[in-house]
């Protein structure tokens, strides 16, 4: 039985009737574009099949009933108006801090009772939080028949994750997550909200896209991420733009750092924005074949990674290991995405040979004396949406 017919039955035997519908959310690996996001730069995300639904049905009073059969205990929890308190701990914050979100920017939402289970691995790098959020909101937005389209529904989630929850992201997984179209990579430019479907045809390039969960447990509410976050707002204060996008003489600004460290933090973002420029000029190319866009492209995802090791110091052992053996073992292209310290990496190999490189990285693993990885298959797919 698959994931939506599960969750309808365990909805049915719960709640005792049959949800008023499903709705999915999917999770996201960036394909490049990290900590771009948040300096109002630029990323290109895909959405993955693997995903968060909720079963939901619209209730009379002001309440909200929930349940996940896969996130927290098994527990089902309840909340009202007066629990919609920014900083609510566990999971289901990220339930509530969508109705806050929304009551927040004026929607009228009323009560529901909400089922949840989720195939997006949790603390991976996969956004799994994002899915939860917005799985949660498209259901609401339907029920209640509420004018916000999807660009808007990323805002609203972000603002549940930042305010509510308390973790200060940017809004590419949202955005991801609720924009994201079958067969595509997502181009977004973090300022002005421009996005563009790139087309990616993996399979007509002869490749496939190796997703690896290094399993090193990796955490964004805590303090590498906010320190990154803050040494770049500080830096654009030194270098008196707004954000590190509006940085026009990338070697000139460098010039002006004194402090070494926050020089290599803003070549980072420096140099990644002009990567996911390039990668949207190679993959949009319509004069080049999908194998010569993806020939191009996998450089790009080297030097990417490179500058996340060297430059902006996210990654981690397992991490740094996994990118190395996938190169080694046949990946054109190799990096880490999401946040870093941990999570997963992406690995552009021949088609049919992604097990064969995760078990290369999963022997290279064992001998390094690091736990085992986990990997499968990332398959662009559609952004949130009626189940
Ligand atoms: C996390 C955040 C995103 C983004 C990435 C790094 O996934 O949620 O907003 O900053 O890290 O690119």
């Amino acid at each position: 039985m698959d994931q939506l017919q599960r969750l309808r039955d365990r909805s049915t035997r719960l709640f005792g009737h049959q949800p008023a519908g499903v709705w999915a959310a999917p999770g996201r690996v960036n394909l490049i574009g990290e900590h771009t996001d948040y300096n109002d730069g630029f990323v290109m995300p895909f959405a993955l099949a693997e995903q968060t639904l909720v079963a939901a049905t619209p209730v009379d009073d002001d309440r909200w009933t929930v349940h996940s059969t896969t996130i927290g205990d098994g527990e089902t929890v309840q909340f009202g108006p007066q629990d919609l308190v920014p900083g609510m701990a566990g999971w289901q914050a990220y339930v509530a801090g969508i109705v806050w979100a929304l009551r927040a920017a004026g929607h009228r939402v009323g009560g529901a009772e909400l089922m949840i289970s989720s195939t997006v691995p949790v603390g991976a790098g996969l956004s799994s939080s994002a899915a939860l959020e917005c799985s949660v909101l498209t259901a609401l937005v339907d029920l209640y028949e509420l004018p916000i389209d999807p660009l808007d529904r990323a805002i609203l989630a972000r603002r549940c994750e930042n305010e509510f929850v308390g973790a200060p992201t940017g809004l590419m997984d949202q955005a991801a997550s609720t924009l994201c179209s079958a067969g595509h990579a997502l181009f977004f430019d973090c300022r002005s909200y421009h996005h563009q479907q790139v087309p990616l045809g993996l399979s007509d390039a002869g490749l496939e896209l190796l997703v690896l969960d290094t399993r090193t447990p990796h955490a964004h509410v805590d303090g590498e991420y906010a320190d990154r976050r803050r040494i770049c707002e500080e830096a654009a204060g030194l270098l008196g733009v707004a954000a590190l996008r509006d940085v026009a003489d990338a070697g000139g600004a460098l010039a002006r750092l004194s402090d070494p460290v926050m020089r290599r933090r803003v070549r980072h973002v420096l140099t990644e924005n002009q990567r996911v420029l390039d990668a949207r000029a190679v993959m949009s190319d319509g004069d080049r074949t999908a194998q010569q866009r993806f020939a191009a492209l996998a450089p790009l995802l080297d030097a990417s990674h490179a500058s996340m090791r060297d430059d902006f110091e996210i990654t981690v052992p397992t991490v740094d290991l996994a990118v190395e053996t996938a190169r080694e073992s046949g990946a054109i292209g190799a990096r880490m995405t999401g946040g870093g310290f941990g999570g997963c990496i992406i690995a552009l190999v021949p088609e049919g040979t992604g097990d064969a490189v995760a078990d290369k990285i999963a022997d290279a693993f064992a001998a390094a004396g690091f736990g085992a990885p986990a990997h499968f298959l990332g398959r662009p797919s559609a952004g949130a949406r009626r189940a």
